[in-house]
């Protein structure tokens, strides 16, 4: 199983420091226990007036539902997608119950998939998010009403698939590359915002 060396700055939790997105998994499936788990935690994300904006579609290895999401992501994701055992939707409300824009609705979606990775990764599970979706498709696909939007796929697995096999010549080397990140002297400001 690949274990990642991160080069962290600071000495930060090893659950932050060990998880990486994987795009080969061990054909073990991951149990409906499991994968209520992992949603578990993410349900105890904190949210923007606790509005929990989230909405999840989830589908396992050899389902209908596995398939019709696969059916919605591009034909790069589609490629390596196939290794893993369960696929999501992340997607999201975008109105508060005021009918208002929620501009915080994405953010909480994020922070759900935050912890719902962290506590995949104590169980040995990876994820691997994905932007590349046709997003009006898959809304269409699950019948989610307009002030909803289906934002990101997410492909899950136990981590220790077989990168060679797996995987095209271009992904299973970066599937061995390091994880990389800027500096916090680019992103981070204890004053003005500089470019
Ligand atoms: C919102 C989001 C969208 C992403 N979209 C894709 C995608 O469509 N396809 C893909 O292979 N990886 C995708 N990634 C994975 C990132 O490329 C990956 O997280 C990044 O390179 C950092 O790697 P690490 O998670 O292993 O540290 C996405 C990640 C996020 C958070």
């Amino acid at each position: 199983m690949i274990e990642k060396e991160t080069p962290t700055a600071y000495p930060i939790h090893p659950l932050l420091s060990g998880r990486w997105s994987p795009r080969a998994f061990d054909e073990k499936p991951v149990k409906e226990e499991e994968i209520r788990t992992i949603l578990e935690a993410g349900r105890w994300a904190p949210s923007s007036n606790n509005l929990q904006p989230w909405r999840i579609i989830y589908g396992v290895k050899g389902s209908e539902t596995y398939d019709r999401i696969m059916g919605c992501l591009v034909e790069f994701n589609q490629s390596w997608v196939k290794n893993a055992p369960v696929l999501m939707l992340g997607c999201y409300k975008k109105t508060n119950p005021k009918g208002q824009e929620n501009f915080h609705a994405l953010h909480d979606l994020g922070l759900f998939m935050a912890n719902a990775s962290l506590q995949a990764h104590d169980m040995g599970i990876g994820t691997h998010q994905m932007a590349g979706i046709n997003f009006e498709k898959a809304k269409k696909e699950f019948g989610f009403p307009e002030e909803y939007h289906v934002a990101t796929a997410v492909a899950m697995g136990y981590y220790g698939g077989d990168p060679e096999g797996q995987l095209s010549k271009e992904l299973h080397a970066q599937e061995l590359k390091k994880r990389e990140r800027n500096p916090q002297s680019e992103f981070v400001f204890n004053g003005d915002f500089k470019k």
